[in-house]
Parts: structure tokens; C-alpha cells; sequence
């Protein structure tokens, strides 16, 4: 049966994720697609977790460059931030290797670079895993919804910012304490200012902007705002008068422009975003003939981030390597964005 090797660069809580999930389905995996999915290598500074997880000592690497001189048909970047990620990125491209990864940040920052060399290459990158955790909501965009024009999106989809709405919604406990709880069960960002401050939002908001709006939308067009100033009686007030606090990312055309926003809102009770709890996500989006629809599911954390990144890999070993269209390059006919400064 013909093999399709997979490159892991970073093996933290979602890289571990994946080794755990290639290993285990592997059986499920084959019989899906009719291929060997296997692990070329992995690459950590920590060796002893990857030989934990199972992987023999001669497929460890602690250099993610040097890793990187080994055959595999397609590498995953799971270091995360914007500086050694996309050198791996690049090189990985340079090398004629198809890349998935869950960077958000780094795709919000120089997506448009990171994509024009991709298709220069005639590799694929792909990014299931950078929005929404588990849910396929890029998917459902560029597939499922592909024929519509989408009017609006309304996403809940930061985990960490939402477990700590939830907490202190339904726990009454105070900001730090659901933080650190976030940060302990593997949700927050290495730095979680990003998810706080509703920067990590504002990434993938970003992120679905640009499949949706037909323009690369930039975290720089984003209007942000965070959930570390919301205290204890602004949620029991908010409760008072019948809305649960959530950090909304919100995206749609108004008057002719692209607003895109991120920042905590009142959300009625009865509205159905309003009961997405916990680390779980939501984005609802609407298209102009399928009407509304919604997505649902886990939005960060080892597993659901785990099972993102290999349905990307088991897509590009099925030969579905489709990616964002050459005229998304050129400026023709662009939607204007609104400023952040005027909201
Ligand atoms: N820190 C992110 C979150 C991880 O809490 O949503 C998933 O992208």
C-alpha cells in the first residue's frame, strides 16, 4: 500500500495531539483513504516527551531545520509565533513540501506571502486547525458554502476567552483564577495576552474574512477590543436584563464596507450563541442562499486541534490540494475595509 509521510515540526500540546492521533486511527485512517499515513519524523527540543509518545529515537529531531533534510510529503508547523515558524514554513515550501499548520497569527501577519510562495511552488499550505479548534469551519467555507456570498459572520472563537466568561458567568470565580485554569487544560496561547486581549480572535477573524470577502483582511483591519477589563457586575448585570457576555468576532459588509470587529458584546439569552459555554465555539455565518448556518464544537485543546491538523494532511494525501485563487493577489475591485479607528 502506497505511503504518505507526514513531518511534525513542534510537539506541544497539539503536535503531541497529532503523533497520538496518527498513531491511534491509523487502521481508520488507511481504510478511509487507502494509504499509509506515516510519521517521517518529529521535531522537538524535547526529545523524551516525542519518545514518550512512541516515536523511535532515529525519527527525533531536536532542529526543526534539520529535521527538515529528511524525505516526508508534507510538513506540519505546530511551533506557533511568527518568527522561526515561518522560516520552517518557507524552507518547507522551498523543498517542494506541502505544509499545514494551526498559526493563526503568522497566517493573519503574511498569509498573502506565505500563500503566493506556496503557489509559486505548486505545494499546498492549508489551516484547518487555525480557526475554531475541532469545528471545519474552513472547510464548510471554501466547500460547503462555496457558492454563496456571504453576508455576515458571527463567531465565538476563542476557547480560552470564553471558558473564562463562562467561569466567571456561572462559577462566580474571578479573571486570574479561570485564566490560569485555561492555560492549565491547554486552551491559552503561550502568551495569553493574545487570547485576553482578543488578538487571537482578531486573527482568525481575519483568517475567515479573507475566504469569505473575496480581499486579504490583515489583523491590522481589525477593531479590537478584549475581555480583560469585563468584571464579576458587569456579567451580573448583563444577566439582569436577560444577555450573557461573550467576546464576539464579527464580520460583515455595511453601507458597502467590510467592518470586522472583535469585542465583548450582550448577547440576548434566547439567541443561540449565547448558550456556547466553556472551551466550545460557535460561528454562525450566513450566505445569501443557503441562509443561515452554524458550526459548532470544541475550539482549542490537544485533541479537537489534533483532529483540525489531520484532516488537512489526509486531504492533501487524497490529492485535494486546492488553495486561495490567484486573483485574491490582485488588488482589482477590492471591498474596502473599514478602518479601525472609525468604529
Ligand atoms: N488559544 C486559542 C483559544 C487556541 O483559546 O481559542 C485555539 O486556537
Amino acid at each position: 500500500m502506497e505511503s504518505f509521510k507526514v513531518g511534525i515540526v513542534g510537539c506541544g500540546t497539539v503536535g503531541g495531539g497529532v503523533v497520538k492521533l496518527l498513531l491511534e486511527n491509523a487502521k481508520v485512517i488507511e481504510r478511509r483513504i487507502g494509504k499509509k499515513v506515516e510519521i517521517a519524523f518529529v521535531a522537538d527540543k524535547e526529545i523524551e516527551k516525542v519518545k514518550r509518545l512512541g516515536i523511535p529515537e532515529e525519527k527525533i529531531f531536536d532542529d526543526g531545520f534539520k529535521a527538515l533534510s529528511k524525505e516526508c510529503d508534507v510538513v506540519v508547523e505546530l511551533i506557533g509565533g511568527t518568527t522561526i515558524a515561518k522560516e520552517i514554513i518557507l524552507k518547507a515550501i522551498e523543498k517542494g513540501r506541502h505544509v499545514v499548520t494551526a498559526n493563526k497569527a503568522l497566517l493573519a501577519e503574511s498569509g498573502e506571502e506565505l500563500f503566493k510562495k506556496a503557489r509559486e511552488r505548486g505545494v499546498s499550505l492549508k489551516f484547518e486547525a487555525s480557526v475554531g479548534g475541532g469545528i471545519p469551519v474552513i472547510k464548510a467555507l471554501r466547500e460547503g458554502l462555496s457558492g454563496n456570498r456571504i453576508k455576515r459572520i458571527y463567531g465565538i472563537i476563542n476557547g480560552t476567552a470564553n471558558y473564562i466568561l463562562t467561569e466567571m458567568t456561572e462559577k462566580g470565580v474571578d479573571f486570574e483564577t479561570a485564566l490560569k485554569k485555561a492555560q492549565e487544560l491547554g486552551y491559552a496561547e503561550a502568551d495569553p495576552t493574545l487570547d485576553v486581549e482578543g488578538f487571537d480572535a482578531a486573527h482568525k477573524i481575519a483568517i475567515l474574512s479573507t475566504l469569505s470577502f473575496g480581499r486579504w483582511v490583515r489583523t491590522e483591519n481589525v477593531f479590537v477590543r478584549g475581555i480583560r477589563e469585563i468584571t464579576p457586575l458587569d456579567i451580573e448585570l448583563a444577566a439582569e436584563f436577560g444577555y450573557r457576555v461573550k467576546l464576539l468576532a464579527i464580520s460583515k459588509v455595511v453601507d458597502g464596507k467590510l467592518e470586522v470587529r472583535v469585542h465583548p458584546t450582550m448577547i440576548p439569552e434566547e439567541h443561540i450563541l449565547s448558550s456556547v459555554n466553556g472551551v466550545f465555539n460557535a460561528c454562525l455565518i450566513e450566505g445569501d442562499f443557503v441562509g443561515e448556518t452554524l458550526y459548532y464544537g470544541m475550539g482549542a485543546g490537544e485533541r479537537p486541534t489534533a483532529s483540525a491538523v489531520v484532516a488537512d494532511i489526509v486531504d492533501i494525501a487524497m490529492g485535494n490540494t486546492y488553495d486561495v485563487p490567484e486573483e485574491l493577489f490582485s488588488d482589482d475591485e477590492k471591498l474596502e475595509i473599514k478602518a479601525p479607528d472609525d468604529f
